[in-house]
C-alpha cells in the first residue's frame, strides 16, 4: 500500500493544513479554465499538419464548409501577418517555440496546426477538420524523426560545456573505470486536463482563460503577437489540472483562439485533443549519454566526463543541459560536461518535470552503480566516500548539503543492510529480488515575486498574487505564510492566484513558487507589522496591536529580487519575464535539494515481468511549509520516476514523425496496479542562505533518481545491466 498518510512535522516544518482548495476540488466547485461558461461560444478544432516536413500547396476546404454549423476556417492564407513573431522562451522570448501560428505554408514537423475550424459546435468543427483535405508539397524526402535518425543535424552547445583539472591524463591513470552509454526516450507531461483557451474580447479588451504555470508570459507574449498594448489583456488560471511543465509557456493556440474570437466578435474555445496535446506544447526529449568515471580502489573518484546529446527541432535550438547538475555533485578533481543538440523534424521540445535533471540522473546514478559494483564497495559507501561540502568545478559552498543524511534515513527505513551484495542472489520463489538505491538532486530556484496582503480588523487576511495552482498545494501555502506571519489561524484567511490582474509572481516552474512567492508574502506582512509598530515582536502581537490601533484594514505589497538576480532584472516580473534562477548558475554558491531514493524490484525468473515492490526515498529541501502537500509532491515524483523508468515512452513512426500512441490507452503510464509501497521521508533541514523562506522547493526532486534506482535495482537481481529507458520485460529475454 502506498502510505496515503502524510508524515508528522520535524524540525524546521509547519502543519500539515489541509488544502484550502479540496472542498471546491471534490464538489466540482472548482472552476477549472475549459469549465468557464461564456455566452454564444463558438468551438474552435485544430487541424493539424500530416506530414512532418514540406510546404502546403493548397486547401480543399469545400467538404468541410459543407458541415452544418461551421461557420469559418482559418488557415495561413487568412491569419498571416496578423499575428507576429514573438521570440521563443529559449531565445529570451515568450513563446514555446518559433514556429509562427498559421504564419506561413511550411510545415516543420507532424502535428503543426494549419487550420482552425470555428463552429457552432464541437462535434461540427470536430467532423469539418476530418474533411480537410491538403496538397502537400516537398515531404516525399524522408523525415529525420528522431535523435537516431541519418538527416538529424548533432551540434555542440560551447556555452554548456565546462571542466576542471585534466580528466584524460587522470582517466588514463585511474585504477578502476567505467564507460558507458545510456538513453532515455521522449515522453509527454500528459497532464489530465487538457489544453485549453478560451477567448473573449470585450470592446478592445481581451480576456483569456488558460490553464498555465505562467500567466504573465501569456498576457505579454500574446500582446506582442498582436500588436497591442499588454494591459488591455487578462489571462485567468485560477486552477491547472496538471502541467508537470506543458502548460508554462505560450504555445501556438492562445493566439489563435484570440485572432478567432476578434473576427467573430464571438467568444472562442479551443481543447485540443489528447493526441493533440502531444504537439500542441513541449515534451521531454529523447536523449543520449556517454559517461566515463575513473576511480581510486579505493572508490574515490579520480575522473568523470559525461556528455548529453538531446533532442531538438530544426525551428529552435533546445537543451536542458543538466551536466551542469550531474558534474557539481561529487568530489572529483578532473571533470568535463558536455551537451549536444541533435536537431530533427519534430516539435519543439520543452521541459517536463525535472526536464534535465532525470535522464541525466540515470546516465550518471548508473554509471555509479556500475563503478560501485566494479570495486565491490557498497552503492551507499561510494556516494559516502565522494561527498563534498563544496561543489567540484568552482569550488563554491553549497548552502546546505543532506545527501547523506538522506541515505541513511532512508536505508534504515528499507533495511538496506539486508541486502546481499551478489547481484542475483536475493530470491522469493519465482521471483528474483533486487535492491538499488541512487541520489536525488535538483537545483534550488526562485525568481522575482510581489505580493499583496490585506489584513482586516476582524482578523480576516487575504493574499494576493500571480502564482499558479497546479494542484502542488500554492493556495495553502499561501494561506500558511500569511498566517503565521500575521499570527491568525490559517482558517481566516483567503488567497487570489493566476490572474493577471495580481502583483506578478514567478512561473511555477522549477520548483520555484514557493520559494520565489513566500518571501513576497514575508515582506508584505513585514510592512503591515511595520504599520503597526509590531516589526519584531512576537507574531501573536498582530491583532492585538491592530485592534489597539483603530484601524480598519491595513493593505500591503512587497515585491522580491532572488538571490543572485541584478536589480535591474526586476523590470521582468513586469514584462513576464520572471523565470527560476539560482541552483549550480549563482556565482557565490551552490543551492541544491537532495535525496536518497531506495527501491526494491522483482522480476519473475519465468516471465521476466518486473515489479517495484517498494520505494523509499527521504529528501532534504530546507524548509516544510506543509509536510502533507509536500509528502504528495514527493510521493507524486517518485512515481513519475516509476513510469520514466518502466513505461513512458513516446513512440515515433520514422516515416512521418508522428507518435503512434498519442492517447492514453497506448502510452503508458504507472496505474494503481504499478504502486505499491511507495514512502517519501522527510529529512529536517535548515537553510539560511537559499531564500528568505528557507525553502528549496520538492515539486521536481522525487523524480531524480528513481530510474536509475530501478535500473541497478534490476541488475541486482538479474545482473543484467540495462542502459536504456524505459525497461521493459523484452529487455529481460
Ligand atoms: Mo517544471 S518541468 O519546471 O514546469
Amino acid at each position: 500500500m502506498t502510505e496515503t498518510s502524510f508524515p508528522r512535522p520535524r524540525a524546521n516544518m509547519g502543519q500539515p493544513v489541509q488544502r484550502y482548495e479540496a472542498r471546491a476540488k471534490v464538489t466540482g466547485g472548482a472552476d477549472y479554465p475549459s469549465d468557464v461558461r461564456l455566452a454564444r461560444t463558438v468551438h474552435a478544432y485544430i487541424h493539424t499538419s500530416r506530414v512532418a516536413r514540406g510546404t502546403i500547396r493548397a486547401f480543399d476546404l469545400a467538404s468541410a464548409r459543407g458541415v452544418a454549423g461551421v461557420i469559418d476556417i482559418l488557415t495561413h492564407e487568412t491569419v498571416g501577418d496578423s499575428i507576429r513573431q514573438v521570440p521563443a522562451i529559449f531565445g529570451g522570448g515568450y513563446a514555446s517555440d518559433s514556429v509562427r501560428p498559421l504564419g506561413s505554408p511550411e510545415i516543420a514537423y507532424w502535428g503543426q496546426p494549419v487550420a482552425v475550424v470555428l463552429a457552432e459546435t464541437y462535434e461540427a468543427a470536430r467532423e469539418a477538420s476530418q474533411r480537410i483535405v491538403i496538397d502537400y508539397a516537398g515531404h516525399a524526402v524522408p523525415a529525420a524523426a528522431d535523435i537516431d535518425a541519418e538527416r538529424s543535424v548533432v551540434q555542440a552547445l560551447e556555452p554548456m560545456a565546462f571542466g576542471v583539472g585534466d580528466f584524460e591524463a587522470a582517466y588514463a591513470s585511474a585504477a578502476v573505470t567505467v564507460d558507458a552509454r545510456y538513453s532515455t526516450p521522449a515522453q509527454h507531461q500528459n497532464p489530465m486536463e487538457l489544453f485549453a483557451t478560451q477567448c473573449i474580447w470585450e470592446g478592445d479588451r481581451l480576456t483569456v482563460y488558460e490553464p498555465s504555470q505562467y500567466v504573465n508570459n501569456v498576457k505579454f507574449g500574446l500582446a506582442e503577437q498582436l500588436g497591442i498594448d499588454a494591459e488591455r489583456i487578462r489571462v485567468i488560471s485560477t486552477y491547472v489540472g496538471g502541467a508537470f511543465g506543458a502548460k508554462g509557456f505560450l504555445t501556438q493556440r492562445t493566439a489563435l483562439v484570440a485572432v478567432a474570437a476578434r473576427r467573430l466578435g464571438r467568444p472562442v474555445k479551443l481543447v485540443a485533443t489528447r493526441a493533440q496535446g502531444f504537439t500542441v506544447s513541449g515534451y521531454r526529449a529523447e536523449t543520449r549519454h556517454h559517461i566515463q568515471l575513473g576511480a581510486e580502489r579505493d572508490g574515490r573518484l579520480t575522473a568523470m566526463r559525461h556528455e548529453g546529446w538531446e533532442l531538438t527541432s530544426r525551428a529552435d535550438q533546445v537543451a536542458m543541459g543538466a551536466v551542469s547538475m550531474t558534474a557539481r555533485l561529487y568530489a572529483c578533481p578532473n571533470i568535463v560536461g558536455r551537451v549536444n543538440a541533435v536537431a530533427a523534424d519534430r516539435s519543439t521540445p520543452g521541459f517536463m518535470r525535472a526536464p534535465g535533471e532525470m535522464p541525466y540522473a540515470f546516465a550518471l546514478e548508473s554509471a555509479l552503480d556500475e563503478l560501485a559494483h566494479e570495486l565491490g564497495l557498497n552503492p551507499v559507501e561510494l556516494r559516502r566516500l565522494n561527498d563534498t561540502r563544496v561543489e567540484p568545478i568552482a569550488g563554491l559552498p553549497y548552502t546546505s548539503r543532506s545527501l547523506m543524511r538522506c541515505f541513511d534515513e532512508a536505508a534504515a527505513r528499507f533495511g538496506w543492510s539486508d541486502r546481499t551484495s551478489q547481484p542475483g542472489s536475493m530470491r522469493d520463489g519465482d521471483w528474483r529480488v533486487g535492491w538499488g538505491c541512487a541520489s536525488a538532486f535538483y537545483p534550488a530556484h526562485a525568481g522575482n515575486s510581489s505580493a499583496r496582503v490585506r489584513l482586516s480588523a476582524d482578523g480576516r487576511v487575504h493574499v494576493s498574487s500571480a502564482g499558479h495552482e497546479l494542484g502542488q498545494g500554492m493556495y495553502t501555502m499561501m494561506a500558511q505564510v500569511a498566517a503565521e506571519e500575521l499570527g491568525v489561524p490559517v482558517a481566516h484567511v483567503t488567497v487570489s492566484l493566476g490572474d493577471t490582474d495580481l502583483p506578478p509572481a514567478v512561473v511555477a516552474g522549477g520548483s520555484a513558487s514557493t520559494a520565489s512567492v513566500a518571501p513576497a508574502i514575508m515582506a508584505a506582512c513585514d510592512a503591515i507589522r511595520r504599520r503597526l509598530g509590531v516589526e519584531n515582536a512576537p507574531r501573536s502581537g498582530v491583532m492585538p496591536a491592530m485592534e489597539a490601533s483603530g484601524i480598519g484594514v491595513i493593505e500591503e505589497f512587497a515585491e522580491t529580487l532572488a538571490h543572485g538576480n541584478p536589480p535591474e532584472s526586476m523590470h521582468g516580473l513586469y514584462r513576464g519575464r520572471a523565470l527560476p534562477s539560482g541552483g549550480a548558475h549563482l556565482a557565490d554558491r551552490v543551492q541544491f535539494a537532495f535525496g536518497a531514493q531506495f527501491v526494491e524490484v522483482r522480476v519473475h525468473a519465468l516471465t521476466s515481468e518486473i515489479r517495484v515492490a517498494r520505494a523509499v526515498g527521504a529528501f532534504a529541501a530546507g524548509r516544510i511549509i506543509n509536510p502533507r502537500t509536500a509528502h504528495g509532491q514527493l510521493v507524486g515524483g517518485m512515481i513519475w520516476g516509476i513510469g520514466s523508468a518502466l513505461h513512458e515512452h513516446s513512440e515515433i513512426d520514422p516515416r512521418n514523425a508522428s507518435y503512434i500512441n498519442a492517447n492514453l490507452a497506448d502510452y503508458l503510464v504507472p496505474v494503481n496496479a504499478d504502486i505499491v509501497d511507495v514512502q517519501a521521508i522527510l529529512v529536517p533541514e535548515e537553510d539560511e542562505l537559499v531564500n528568505r523562506a528557507g525553502v528549496k522547493g520538492v515539486g521536481e526532486v522525487g523524480v531524480v533518481g528513481m530510474a536509475a534506482a530501478i535500473s541497478n535495482a534490476i541488475f541486482h537481481a538479474t545482473g543484467r545491466r540495462l542502459r536504456d529507458l524505459p525497461i521493459r520485460i523484452e529487455h529481460l529475454q
